[in-house]
């Protein structure tokens, strides 16, 4: 058996597998449009770049690819409201809103017309999405990279939030092979996002030292409160210990709506540190990545890991177990 197609309102994407959005400046067109173009709903990470500039990675992911793109955006973030209305009036095709919840978002999609999926780690704020008017959530687990809402694995998330809505329900945190997939998919999510595993791939615009980075760790920590009032993953390292090195307050960027910045605990500007960490400055960087990234060997182009899922699929879906071991 062949992986399932992903609906969400009208679309209808090849392969049920999301790439997850990834800030700053990791997932752009160029990634964005190799997953949509192997059938999988590629996404822009919106976050900590200009509304100018956004649209200049959606334009030039649609000359990339026919298939689906759309954003991801930190409802956190100052220019919120500016990224999602360029994207719509960019006719995006959906977007996800992380690292926070919006009330506004599904209004502005729905007077577009555009799909909208808020990432959500509780069946309160599942229910919540879905009573607004949401196409589809994203349930994050506590092994996702980057922000997160809860300490709770997503194996025990997920039925819940499956049992308590009716809409498409995406699972995220930790999904790094084809048997993750099947797996996934068999506790009866219609789909999964992926981000460690595509930013760690050829198309990802994350420096080679962010890349190699990636590869030699082994493994993650869950940081102290971002300036974001959230707790985050990312690279177990000795500089992470005390979070990163940025914390001189007069580089603030004005980038949140509520920064927690003037906290004396909390010295670092979020995009600042996720800027340095893309652009190479590892030292004073911070590094996203989910649970897993110690298990991932390899930076491969998205049609290679892409058909590495296909294949490992397909050898569970052969086994027809209910859960696969891969
Ligand atoms: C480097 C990095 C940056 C991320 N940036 C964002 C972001 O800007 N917005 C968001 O909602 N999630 C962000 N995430 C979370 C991913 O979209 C995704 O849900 C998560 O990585 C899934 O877990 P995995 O990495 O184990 O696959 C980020 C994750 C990573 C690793």
């Amino acid at each position: 058996m062949t992986l399932p197609t992903l609906k969400i309102k009208d679309l209808e994407a090849k392969l049920p597998i999301i790439q997850g959005g990834m800030a700053v400046r990791i997932s752009l067109a160029p990634l964005a449009a190799a997953v949509a173009n192997e059938g999988g709903i590629g996404l822009i990470a919106a976050s900590g770049i200009t509304p100018d500039e956004l649209q200049k990675h959606i334009r030039q992911a649609r000359d990339m690819s026919k298939g689906i793109i759309g954003i991801n955006v930190m409802v956190a973030v100052r220019q919120f409201a500016d990224l999602v209305k360029t994207a719509l009036a960019e006719k995006i095709d959906i977007v996800v809103a992380g690292a926070g919840f919006s009330r506004d978002i599904f209004g502005w999609c729905k007077s577009a017309g555009i799909a909208v999926a808020p990432v959500v780690s509780s069946e309160r704020l599942a229910k919540l999405a879905e009573k607004f008017g949401a196409d589809a959530i994203i349930v994050e687990g506590k092994e996702a990279g980057g922000h997160l809402g809860t300490n709770e694995s997503i194996k025990a998330l997920l039925p819940r939030i499956i049992d308590a809505v009716k809409i498409p329900v995406i699972a995220a945190g930790g999904i790094i092979s084809g048997s993750d997939i099947y797996n996934t998919l068999k506790t009866g999510a219609k789909g999964v996002q992926i981000g460690t595993r595509f930013g760690m791939s050829k198309e990802s615009s994350a420096s080679e030292m962010m890349k190699q980075t990636w590869l030699e760790a082994k493994g993650s920590i869950v940081t102290g409160m971002s300036p974001t009032d959230m707790p985050s993953r990312a690279i177990d390292s000795t500089e992470m210990e005390d979070m990163p090195k940025v914390g001189d307050k007069t580089k603030c960027v004005m980038c949140l709506k509520n920064c927690s910045h003037r906290d004396e605990r909390i010295k670092f500007c979020i995009i600042k540190a996720l800027e340095n960490a893309q652009e190479g400055d590892v030292e004073h960087g911070l590094i996203f990545c989910g649970e897993r990234v110690g298990e991932i060997e390899d930076i491969l182009t998205v049609k290679e890991i892409i058909d590495n899922f296909k294949e490992e699929y397909l050898k569970c879906s052969k086994m027809g177990t209910s859960h696969c071991a891969g």
